[in-house]
């Protein structure tokens, strides 16, 4: 959920000689339960780290602690934008350097909104991440405006509401495009799994 423009300024996130040195999910969840108080954007946090996950696992064969680091940049990534909006990106990103937390999970945070922070994703976890963030909110926004939410959502009528821009009008389309650029998966694809994995959480 980027918005206002900050550029980081820099490309170096963490160190690397703490290259698997992780947090668990509960300690994560703590940190997110501590600074966000909006549920909506609590629940943003935690389908997106829901949908890295199960990308990180079914797509990439990651080990445990591979999803674990894409489980952790999904859930922290916007940790900072209710209390420091003006900056956003950047608070987090200290927090994590400050807990000597593994430098691909801060990388891929910094790079979720490369045109905002000015950093560009790199492995294939910022890629996913980029792609996902808006994708994601998206998706929730086409199911709330239903009854039956995300019960019988298909690709077919988010492709349809992305093409109708007073849709959700904050929801960038041109940053969902670039994303969805930088990797080989049709957006079609993307939708349908964002659905699959987000609707239960
Ligand atoms: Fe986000």
């Amino acid at each position: 959920m980027p918005g206002t423009i900050l550029r980081l300024g820099r490309n170096r996130f963490g160190k690397p000689e703490n290259t698997g040195h992780l947090m668990s999910i509960e300690a994560a969840s703590a940190l997110l339960n501590d600074w966000v108080a909006n549920e909506r954007l609590r629940l943003h946090m935690k389908q997106v780290s829901a949908v890295m996950k199960a990308w990180a696992i079914e797509k990439e064969n990651a080990d445990d602690d591979t999803a674990l680091k894409w489980e952790l940049a999904g859930l922290l990534h916007d940790a900072d934008w209710e209390k420091y909006p003006g900056e956003h990106c950047r608070i987090i990103i200290e927090e994590l350097e400050k807990r000597n937390i593994d430098p691909e999970v801060i990388q891929c945070i910094a790079s979720h909104g490369p045109k905002h922070f000015g950093v560009e994703p790199q492995s294939k976890m910022d890629k996913m991440i980029y792609v996902f963030d808006e994708l994601s909110g998206f998706i929730h926004a086409a199911a709330l405006i239903r009854p039956a939410r995300y019960e019988g959502l298909d690709v077919k009528s988010v492709m349809k509401k992305l093409k109708t821009p007073s849709f959700a009008a904050q929801v960038s389309r041109d940053d969902i495009t670039d994303a969805v650029s930088r990797i080989d998966v049709p957006l079609e694809k993307i939708i349908e799994f964002v659905i699959e994995k987000q609707r239960d959480v």
